[in-house]
């Protein structure tokens, strides 16, 4: 068994608590954190770090509970069998590192003690600022421990690509796996922009037929392109307030991520948007359909789903995305 740690959404613990078992047949959970899962598993790493809903993932070296990012870089230097460990699992993920403190998920510099330690493991792996094939972390939790891990997903931003209000692949299949996927869905994402949310339920999920739309002209246009080439997905441009084009009960499982007022002040999402935009999801829904929401607007989405008796909340996470308050609802139409 190896031990592990990844990092994930803030506000996904349950889903990905109960997803983990399924993807890692023999996992054995330590803890679930904020953001945060401990685990051992005797699968291959490589099977750990493709987990698509996981940000990144970390061999798990040492645990210093209590302890601040110091005493747990002078721990780690004077541990002779730790340095023969990491140099192991540094060349087991490539040739070069590089270190990285972090404090309650803020990048900080320890310069000296950074200094220390690659002096340390110099003779044997290469330090590389720039370009690494791998980060050995020191992660220091709000709850009080210091967690050492060397990082199996690749060192690299991957939310360059992403264009302005497009979601990051992680969150996108979190969304997805809320939704249950199966192979009779007729999915819809009304509002689809870039399509992070289809693109990863056609790539990843079983179902029967995805429909995406959106209002704006040339993002309707890019969307198209991107799925131009999909089985069985279909592209419409559309005002979702009004999705006529769509028949009563056609629809099965919707998972979208509406506006949130911010790129655009054209955009009004308050309560008279939600509204209209629940009218429509429970015409075209069928009976006991899911529709999995991220809203950066809760409160007036809560106060339609207050008022509205078409739908009962099953499920409701506070997320952060891009370091902005959001909810996630998972909504059954009755
Ligand atoms: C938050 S973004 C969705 C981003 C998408 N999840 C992605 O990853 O690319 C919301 C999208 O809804 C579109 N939109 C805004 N109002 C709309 C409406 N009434 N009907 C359909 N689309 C709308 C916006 O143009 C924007 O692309």
């Amino acid at each position: 068994m190896n031990d592990y740690f990844s990092t994930f959404v803030a506000g996904f613990e349950k889903t990905v608590e109960k997803r983990l078992p399924i993807d890692l047949f023999d996992v054995k959970i330590a803890g679930v954190m904020e953001g945060l899962v401990v685990y051992e598993t005797s699968l291959h790493a490589q099977r750990v770090g493709g987990l698509r809903y996981l940000n990144n993932s970390f061999f798990l070296l040492r645990t210093y509970e209590h302890s601040s990012l110091e005493e747990a870089a002078l721990f780690m230097l004077k541990d002779n069998i730790l340095k023969t460990q990491i140099i192991n699992k540094i060349k087991r993920v490539g040739k070069s590192f590089r270190i990285i403190f972090s404090n309650e998920n803020k990048i900080v510099s320890f310069d000296n003690k950074t200094t220390e330690i690659e002096k340390m493991l110099i003779n044997a792996v290469r330090v590389d600022k720039a370009n690494p094939d791998t980060e050995l972390w020191f992660i220091k939790r709000r709850e009080g421990a210091v967690y050492l891990g060397l990082r199996i997903t690749r060192p690299g931003s991957s939310d360059k690509h992403l264009q302005k209000g497009q979601l990051r692949h992680q969150i996108a299949h979190l969304l997805c796996l809320l939704s249950e996927p199966s192979k009779d869905d007729i999915v819809l994402d009304p509002f689809a922009g870039y399509g992070a949310i289809v693109l990863e339920m056609v790539l990843c999920f079983p179902y029967k037929k995805v429909m995406a739309g959106e209002k704006d002209k040339q993002v309707f246009r890019l969307l198209q392109e991107k799925l131009k080439s999909k089985k069985n997905v279909v592209v419409g441009r559309w005002d979702a307030t009004n999705l006529s084009s769509l028949t009563n009960g056609s629809v099965s499982k919707i998972v979208t991520d509406p506006p949130w007022g911010i790129y655009s002040n054209k955009e009004d999402v308050g309560e008279v948007f939600y509204q209209r935009v629940l009218e429509e999801f429970s015409r075209i829904m069928i009976r006991g359909g899911l529709a999995v929401i991220l809203t950066g607007q809760k409160s007036a989405l809560e106060k339609v789903l207050n008022n509205i008796d078409k739908f009962i909340l099953l499920e409701k996470c506070d997320v952060l995305v891009s370091g902005k308050k959001a909810g996630v609802y998972k909504l059954k139409k009755l």
